[in-house]
């Protein structure tokens, strides 16, 4: 096997690791180590299939596991109830039995998607996360939050599902867009924030040529996925210090929701929102402004942005709709230095407009 890195989670519910390879091979030999399954279902969007559902079958024809393919429509505005009734009927079609597997080839879309297809068919099968972008790599496919989205709100209907593996090959991402970089750096850039030093100081040096070195994006995937691994073995499903995981996010749905889902990709919400969260901060934690700069810095270096013209009281409006809110109040996750996150601060209405509009003044 192509093997770079390995991680593991561990839950109540069972431990899976997380293969961090150069290409697919040796995916079939892993699955392999999957308790007796049947049939493997791979739930993938078409584009992804016309890269490498090819490449993937022979991999997985070698250790003679001959894979169904399903395809269904990738975008996030597809990622919707809606979809899931001909995604269960085609499974239904073919069999589908108690031991058969899901795997999940593409980013987040098709990965959160997939995962809640695999967490209620038949009252749960097993799946297999195989992330093709960045942001899936470090986030998405780690964790088993999988979802839907409902006509009111993203990722409104879902669940705790963990995967039964993690495989990420890397070679996939050589084809994502630049846009889907950004989106994946702006989480990197969360991870590094709520790690420490050690991480954050390696993305100060970043460029936007030396970001995609093989040696530098293991490092920022390694990193983030053994962050995301802790936080998630000791608190699956989220009662307490998960929701840290949620940094610069109240302030990212709130910009997602606002712009209707489109102009900004969800990592590009997020980055802004990062720059938020650490206004407040400084205004209500005392954290040091330099660390504001030092983000803007490495963000200006990866063309991820910073700041949005916005209607400071709109945008409270679209944070009102956050489901990690409780009732009235608008939570945060805030900083009280790099690597030093707290989570559930109830932030009063004057200081996010106040921050905001700081925000907006930003060069
Ligand atoms: P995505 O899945 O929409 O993929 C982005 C674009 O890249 C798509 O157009 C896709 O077709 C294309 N693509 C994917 N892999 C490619 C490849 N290797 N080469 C060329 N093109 C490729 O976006 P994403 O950023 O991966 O995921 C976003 C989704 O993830 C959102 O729905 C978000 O809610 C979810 N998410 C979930 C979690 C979680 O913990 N479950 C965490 C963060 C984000
Ligand atoms: N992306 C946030 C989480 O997985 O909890």
């Amino acid at each position: 096997m192509s093997l770079l890195a390995k991680n593991k989670v561990i839950t109540e519910t069972g431990e899976y690791e997380i293969l961090l390879t150069e290409n697919f091979s040796g995916l079939g030999l892993e699955l392999l180590k999957i308790e007796s399954f049947t049939k493997v279902f791979v739930i993938t969007e078409k584009k992804i299939a016309d890269l490498y559902y090819s490449e993937l079958e022979k991999e997985l024809n070698q250790v003679s596991i001959q894979p169904i393919p399903i395809f269904i429509k990738g975008k996030e505005k597809n990622k919707h109830i809606s979809q899931t009734y001909s995604v269960y009927n085609q499974l239904i079609q073919n069999q589908v039995d108690r031991k058969s597997l899901i795997l999940a080839l593409g980013g987040g879309v098709v990965g959160d998607f997939a995962g809640f297809i695999a967490a209620t068919i038949l009252r749960g099968i097993r799946y297999v996360q195989v992330p093709t972008t960045l942001l899936a790599c470090v986030d998405s496919s780690v964790g088993g939050k999988v979802a839907v989205n409902a006509d009111l709100g993203k990722n409104m209907i879902g669940c705790f599902y963990q995967p039964s593996l993690v495989f990420a090959p890397l070679h996939t991402l050589k084809t994502l867009p630049k846009k889907e970089w950004k989106c994946g750096f702006a989480e990197v850039l969360k991870h590094s924030l709520l790690a420490g030093e050690t991480f954050f100081n390696k993305l100060k040096n970043i460029t936007r040529v030396n970001c995609r070195k093989l040696e530098n994006l293991i490092f920022y995937i390694t990193e983030s996925v053994s962050l995301k691994s802790k936080i998630v073995s000791e608190d699956p499903k989220e009662n307490g210090k998960r929701a840290i995981l949620n940094l610069g996010h109240t302030m990212g749905h709130a910009i997602e929701s606002y712009l209707n889902y489109k102009r900004l990709t969800h990592g590009e919400a997020v980055s802004i929102g990062l720059v938020t969260a650490l206004i407040l901060s400084e205004n209500i934690l005392g954290l040091n402004p330099e660390l504001r700069e030092e983000v803007i810095w490495i963000m200006k270096n990866l063309s991820i942005p910073y700041k949005i013209k916005i209607d400071s009281k709109l945008a409270l409006e679209h944070m009102k709709y956050d489901k990690k809110n409780r009732g009235d109040s608008i939570q945060y996750v805030l900083l009280k230095a790099l690597g030093e996150a707290t989570y559930g601060n109830v932030v009063h209405e004057d200081e996010i407009m106040k921050a905001i509009e700081i925000q907006k003044q930003i060069k």
